[in-house]
This record gives structure tokens, sequence and C-alpha cells, in this order.
């Protein structure tokens, strides 16, 4: 097993999306200012998606206005539409990134369309943010199980993958939008997708909802993915997805590989310093299990 592995730190966004409260605009920008003080080098710091929608993020374009922006850094943010792409480009990205579900039901609930008209609109967003110049993500959700339909095929995760790649992203996300994957099946389905696509052209993005969300990390290790999204705390999920929740935590993921003579790039500590700062921020105990570990020793 090689021992690098990349984290996409997904906290700020897909950690926050779901969060009733109004998290202010000040402390989204300090947690984001600490996590990549912490070492984390891909961040996904909003979403320019419709406010309405997701009323959590509506200050996107304030948070990227006002983060303080550190070279070698990339600062990501999901775009689903033109309207999204315009606002992002408002705030110099380098990244943005598009998503879309390999399930009808998912895809219509989360983004009110059908996949066959959500191709099209996917594609003008990565032809023109790539005219201006940006990177372009992709995620494809429910590649393990659908919260409406329940099973998805492979095939249907493998022809949404393969139409973000010919759009022109350079990656693609793959997420177990309601965490029911398990890891004999994580570890086949990015095999056969790492055989179609190319291992390092692949993210695993795993909710830790069932408990399976570190075990899943493992067994996408094994299939040779080595870039994986996290988020601090375990916060997380869709609020178009019912019964999703958090996504597998930074910290445990850290501790795992660390432990596992796998590096990061990350430190642990100021890792667990910006968890509690989460802590504080939202007044509860947060789900990462190495967070609530660290405050006894
Ligand atoms: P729609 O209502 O069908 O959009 O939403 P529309 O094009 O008909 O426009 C309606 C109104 O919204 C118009 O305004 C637009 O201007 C405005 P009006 O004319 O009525 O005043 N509008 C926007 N405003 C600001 N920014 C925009 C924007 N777009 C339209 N970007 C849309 C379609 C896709 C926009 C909507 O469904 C939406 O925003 N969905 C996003 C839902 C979401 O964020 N879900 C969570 C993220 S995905 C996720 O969590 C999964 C992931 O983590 C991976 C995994 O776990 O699997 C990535
Ligand atoms: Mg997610």
């Amino acid at each position: 097993m090689s021992d690098r592995v990349s984290l996409f730190e997904v906290g700020p966004r897909d950690g926050l999306q779901n969060e009733k409260e109004t998290v202010s605009t000040l402390r989204k920008v300090e947690l984001i200012e600490r996590l990549v003080s912490a070492g984390l080098q891909k961040v996904e710091a909003t979403s320019f998606v419709n406010p309405k929608w997701i009323p959590q993020l509506a200050d996107a374009v304030e948070v990227l206005e006002q983060v303080r922006r550190e070279p070698g850094v990339l600062y990501s943010a999901l775009v689903p539409n033109l309207k999204g792409l315009e606002r992002a480009r408002q705030t110099r990205m380098e990244e943005v990134a598009v998503f879309m579900s390999s399930s009808e039901a998912h895809n219509k609930s989360n983004i009110n369309k059908t996949i066959e008209e959500t191709f099209p609109v996917l594609r003008e967003v990565v032809e023109a943010a790539r005219a201006a110049g940006m990177r372009v993500r992709g995620y494809v959700s429910t590649a393990f199980g659908c919260p409406y339909e329940g099973e998805v095929p492979l095939a249907s995760v493998t022809r949404v993958t393969q139409e973000l790649f010919d759009m022109g992203v350079y990656e693609v996300s793959i997420g177990d939008t309601i965490g029911v994957g398990t890891p004999i099946v994580v570890r086949e389905r990015f095999a056969a997708l790492a055989a179609e696509f190319g291992a390092e052209r692949l993210a695993g993005h795993f909710h830790d909802t069932r408990g399976t969300g570190l075990a899943n990390v493992y067994a996408a290790l094994e299939a040779g993915i080595r870039t994986f999204d996290s988020s601090i705390g375990g916060l997380g999920g869709c609020p178009y997805a019912p019964g999703a929740s958090g996504n597998i935590s930074t910290e445990d993921v850290v501790y795992m590989l660390h432990g596992m003579g796998i590096e990061t790039g990350v430190s642990f500590e100021k890792l667990i310093e910006a968890g509690l700062f989460m802590e504080e921020t939202l007044g509860r105990t947060l789900p990462s299990r190495v967070l609530q570990a660290m405050k006894h020793t």
C-alpha cells in the first residue's frame, strides 16, 4: 500500500449544509483557516447552490472573499449551474465542483432534474469554468444505494462517471450519500471503477451513517484509491437525502491512516483543535470518535 493519502476536507460545505442554526460567516472563515493551518491542502469551502435550497450556505461569496488564501491550497466549492458559476467567479476560485446522482429519484430531489436533463446543464458549467481557467471536480452521489430507490446498479454509477469525465472533470468523487456501503461491495465497486477510469482519477466520499465509514475507506484503499473526502468532527449530510448523516470524520481517518504509517500531511493536534472549535461553534458534541477520545487523554 503506498504511503500517502490526499484528504479533501468537505466540512465547511457538506459538514455545514445540513445544520439548522445559522453559523456566522466569521466562524466559517475561521474554520477554513484552522483546517488549512492544520495542513489540509484541499478544502471545499462552501456551495454556490440556490440559497433557498441550502440557506446555511447563502453567504458563499462572503466566505470566499473573507478567507485568507494560502498559496498552494486548493479552495473549491459546489456549483450546480451557470448561475452558481457566475457567483463563484466573483471570488477568484481556482476550482469548482459539479455534482449529480447515479439514481433518478435522488437526482430529482436534490437538483430538481432528471439524470438526462442534468448532463447538458453540467456540460455547460464545466466548459465555462474551464474556459475561465478553473479546474472542475465531479461528484457522483448514491453510488452505493439511494434513499428512494434502494440498490443502484454499478452500470448507472459507471455511466454517470463516464459522462462527467467526458465533460472534462479531472477527478470524480464516488459518494456513499446515505452511508449504506459495506467493505466488500466498496472494494469491488472501486476496483471496477478503477479498472475503467484509473484509481488516481477517483476519490471516495463516505458518509458514516451506519458505522461502516472507516472500514469502507480501508476497502477503497485496497482497491488503489488514494484520495478521500472527509469532514471535521464528522459533520455532514445531504438535506435532500432522508437519513443521511455525517461524513467520515477527518480526525478519525487521519488517526487511522497515521497509525497505518500512511502520511496525510495533516497535524493531528491542530485538527483536534479545529474539531473542538466546531463543537464550541455548534454547542454540541460532534460524531468524531477520536475527538471524544482526545478529551480524556
Ligand atoms: P431550481 O429551483 O430548479 O432552479 O433549482 P431554477 O433554475 O428553476 O431557478 C429557480 C430560482 O433559483 C431562480 O431565481 C434562479 O435565479 C435561482 P428566481 O428567478 O426564482 O428569483 N437560482 C440560483 N440562485 C443562486 N445560485 C444558484 C441558483 N440557481 C438557481 N446557483 C438547483 C435547481 C440545482 C439550483 C437547486 O436544486 C439547488 O440549488 N440544489 C442544490 C441542493 C444541494 O445543495 N444539495 C446538497 C449538495 S449535494 C451533496 O451533498 C452530495 C455530495 O456531498 C456527495 C454525496 O454525499 O453523495 C456532493
Ligand atoms: Mg456528501
